[in-house]
C-alpha cells in the first residue's frame, strides 16, 4: 500500500496529498549460537551504544537502479553502490535501505521477486552482495534490505506451480476464489475490489478455474498469509539475510497482508481515482487486526539475532493513534520504524500542521521513536511538492532542518540532498513504469523520482553511467545540479546537509534531548527547543512562510535557561542574533539554529 503525494500547485493553496494508490508462525528452528554470534558481529559495526543504534540514525534510501552503474549496462548495481560508500560516509548516514535487488521479473522494478535467497544478475551476485556488506561495515554503515512480503512475481516457482493445479502444494500460499457467475452466466470476480495499479484486483487462471487476488499489478500475486506455510517461507526468507549480516527490513506493502476472509464489496466513497477505477474503502483490504498477530512474532524472530536488527514499516496510515499500533502501542512489540509521523501530511508547508504531528508523535506513540520521511521512489520529490517556484532552494533547507533537527529517526532518499528534480517524462512513449503507461495522462507514474543520481558533470549521465543508454534518461540540470560541483560550493544544499547531520550526529540535545514547542500559536513560524538531560539546549526557528517573521520564543515561559542565543547555523546566511527572545527577524523562509549557552 502506498500513498502517491503529488505536486502542489505553485500560487494556489497546496493540494492535499492524492490518494492515488491506496495502494499496500512460526519462529522456525532456532539459530545455531554460532551463526548468531557471527552475524550480530556483522550487523554492528560501531561501538555498542547505550539506546539502540536506529534511534537517532540517518537512514539513505538507496533505489539500485538508479545509483551508480559500475559495468556500463545503463542500470545501477551493487558494486556501484559499493563505489559510492565513501560519499554516504562522508555525508554522514548511519544506514542505507536498498530497494528490492533479488532475482525479479522486473515489471515492478524488483518488487515482483521470483527468488527471496539471491541476487538478480543485473544488480550482480551474492558475493558482491557480501562484499558490499563488508565495505559498508567497514565504514560504519548498515545495510538494510526490502522485504515483500504481501505478494510474489507471478514468475516466482511457487506462483508458476500453485496455477498449474489446484492440487499444487503451493495452491494455498496465494489467495484463490472460485468467484460468481454474473447475471449472464459468465464467471465473474467474487467482488468489487480493485488493484491499488488498476483495473480488477483478480484475474482468472483457466487452468484451475478460479481468480487469484492481487492488490498490485496482476504479475503480482497476493501471498495467502492465513497459510501457516506462508509465515514460514517468508520468515525463512529473512533469516537467510539476517544470517549474512544485514541490520534489517524495510517490510514492503505490510498493511496489505490480509483481506477480509468474507471478501465483501468494498464500500464506494464515490468518484474515480487516477488509474479510472472507482475509489473505495480499504476496510476489508487494508490494516486488517490479523496483520499485528504476524508482526509480533516477526519483531520476536527479529529480536533473536543480536545487534538491533530493525523492521521499518511501508505503512501509510490515516493518522498517529493507527501508526501507534504499529510499534504495538505500549508494548513496543512489532516494527520499531513505521512510516511515519508525517502520515497524510501532503504538500503544504505548513507550520501548524508540522507543530501538530510532532506534539502527536511525542504524546501518542508511547515514547516509541518516530521516523520523519519527506522523499521516496514512489512519490514526487519534496522539492517539487513543497516549493512554491520562488524559494524553492531555501524550502528545500527548510525541510532538510526539519527532517534533522526534530526528534526522529531520519529517512532520506537519494538525490534529496542535492536538489535533485522530479523529472516526469513529457511523452508516454517514454514512460517506464507500468502505472505511468496505463494511467497516462492522469498518472503519469513514478519515472520522475528515479532518474539516475547526478553525480558530476564529466559525461552526458552525470557520472552515473558510461553508457548514454541510461534505464531513464539522465536529468538535464545534471550540469549544475550534482554531488561534485555542490561538494566544492559551501553554499550548496549538499553542504547544508553534511553540517546538519554532523551538528545531529555531535550535539547532544539535538540527538537525543527531549522536544518543547516554542511561539506555539505562530502559523508562520515552526520553532522548537531540544533540550538534553543535563541541560544543553538547542533551538530551531523555521520561517515556512514566504514573508519576514519575527518569532517570539520566550524562553523563560518555556521554563527554559534563558539566555543568550549563539548561533549553529543558519540560511539564508548569517542571521542577526537578537537575544533570549529570538532572532530579530527571520527572512522569507529562513532556518535558525542556535545553542543556549
Ligand atoms: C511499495 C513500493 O515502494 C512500490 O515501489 C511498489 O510498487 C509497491 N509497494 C508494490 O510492491
Amino acid at each position: 500500500m502506498h500513498m502517491r503525494l503529488r505536486r502542489s500547485t505553485p500560487g494556489l493553496p497546496a493540494v492535499a496529498a492524492t490518494l492515488l494508490l491506496l495502494v499496500a508462525s512460526l519462529v522456525g528452528s532456532a539459530i545455531p549460537a554460532a551463526a548468531t554470534r557471527a552475524a550480530a558481529a556483522a550487523a554492528t559495526p560501531a561501538a555498542p551504544a547505550a539506546e539502540p543504534w536506529w534511534r537517532h540514525a540517518v537512514i539513505y534510501e538507496i533505489y539500485p537502479r538508479s545509483f551508480q552503474d559500475s559495468n556500463g549496462d545503463g542500470t545501477g548495481d551493487l558494486n556501484g553502490i559499493a563505489q559510492r560508500l565513501d560519499y554516504l560516509q562522508q555525508l554522514g548516514v548511519d544506514a542505507i535501505w536498498i530497494a528490492p535487488i533479488y532475482p525479479s521479473a522486473q515489471v515492478d522494478f524488483g518488487y515482483d521477486i521470483t527468488d527471496y535467497d539471491a541476487v538478480d544478475p543485473m544488480f550482480g551476485t551474492l558475493a558482491d552482495f557480501d562484499r558490499l556488506l563488508g565495505e559498508a561495515r567497514r565504514r560504519h554503515i548498515r545495510v538494510i534490505l526490502d522485504m515483500v512480503l504481501n505478494h510474489t512475481s507471478d514468475q516466482h516457482p511457487w506462483f508458476l506451480d500453485a496455477a498449474r493445479s489446484g492440487d499444487s502444494r503451493y495452491h494455498d500460499f496465494y489467495v484463490w476464489t472460485a468467484g460468481k457467475l454474473d447475471a449472464a452466466g459468465h464467471r465473474a470476480p467474487p467482488n468489487n475490489w480493485v488493484s491499488l495499479f488498476g483495473g480488477s484486483a483478480w484475474e482468472f487462471v483457466p487452468a484451475v478455474g478460479e481468480f487469484y487476488y492481487h492488490r498490485f499489478y496482476r504479475q503480482q500475486p497476493d501471498l495467502n498469509w492465513r497459510n501457516p506455510e506462508v509465515e514460514r517461507a517468508m520468515f525463512a526468507a529473512m533469516r537467510f539475510w539476517l544470517e549474512r549480516g544485514v541490520a534489517g527490513f524495510r517490510l514492503d506493502a505490510v498493511t496489505e497482508l490480509f483481506e477480509d476472509a468474507k471478501l465483501r464489496d468494498a464500500p464506494p466513497l464515490g468518484g474515480t481515482n487516477a488509474q479510472g477505477d472507482p475509489n473505495l474503502s480499504d476496510i476489508y483490504t487494508k490494516n486488517l487486526p490479523e496483520v499485528h498477530d504476524v508482526m509480533r512474532r516477526l519483531r520476536a524472530m527479529m529480536d533473536t539475532y543480536a545487534g538491533e536488527r530493525v523492521l521499518i514499516g511501508e505503512t501509510y496510515l490515516a493518522n498517529t493513534t493507527d501508526l501507534d499500533a504499529w510499534y504495538g502501542g505500549a508494548r513496543h512489540d512489532e516494527l520499531q520504524l513505521p512510516m511515519d509521523t508525517l502520515v497524510g501530511l501532503g504538500n503544504r508547508l505548513d507550520a501548524d500542521t508540522f507543530r501538530r504531528r510532532l506534539l502527536e508523535s511525542q504524546t501518542e506513540l508511547h515514547h516509541s521513536q518516530p521516523l520523519l520521511v519527506f522523499d521516496n521512489h514512489d512519490n514526487v520529490r519534496s522539492w517539487d511538492r513543497f516549493g512554491d517556484g520562488v524559494h524553492d532552494a531555501q524550502i528545500a533547507r527548510i525541510v532538510a532542518a526539519l527532517l534533522l533537527t526534530a526528534p526522529a529517526t531520519a529517512l532520506l532518499y537519494q538525490g534529496q540532498e542535492i536538489g535533485q528534480r522530479t523529472a516526469t517524462p513529457t511523452r508516454v512513449e517514454d514512460v517506464r513504469d507500468p502505472l505511468g503507461i496505463r494511467g497516462w495522462p492522469r498518472d503519469k507514474g513514478r519515472d520522475g523520482e528515479r532518474t539516475p543520481m547526478q553525480w558530476d558533470g564529466s559525461n552526458a549521465q552525470a557520472g552515473f553511467s558510461t553508457t548514454p543508454h541510461t534505464w531513464l534518461p539522465v536529468t538535464a540540470d545534471y550540469r549544475s545540479v550534482n554531488v561534485q560541483s555542490e561538494a566544492a560550493d559551501p553554499e550548496s544544499l549538499l553542504n547544508w546537509y553534511r553540517r546538519l547531520i554532523a551538528l545531529r550526529r555531535n550535539n547532544r540535545a539535538l540527538r537525543e534531548g527531549r522536544m518543547v514547542m516554542l511561539d506555539t500559536a505562530n502559523a508562520s513560524v515552526l520553532s522548537y527547543a531540544r533540550v538534553s538531560t543535563d541541560g544543553e539546549t538547542v533551538i530551531v526557528s523555521l520561517n515556512m512562510s514566504p514573508q519576514p517573521q519575527t518569532p517570539s520564543l520566550d524562553l523563560a515561559q518555556a521554563g527554559l535557561r534563558s539566555s543568550h542565543p549563539r548561533t549553529l547555523l543558519s540560511s539564508p546566511g548569517p542571521l542577526p542574533h537578537g537575544d533570549a527572545k529570538g532572532p530579530v527577524s527571520l527572512p522569507p523562509y529562513a532556518v535558525w539554529i542556535a545553542e543556549l549557552r
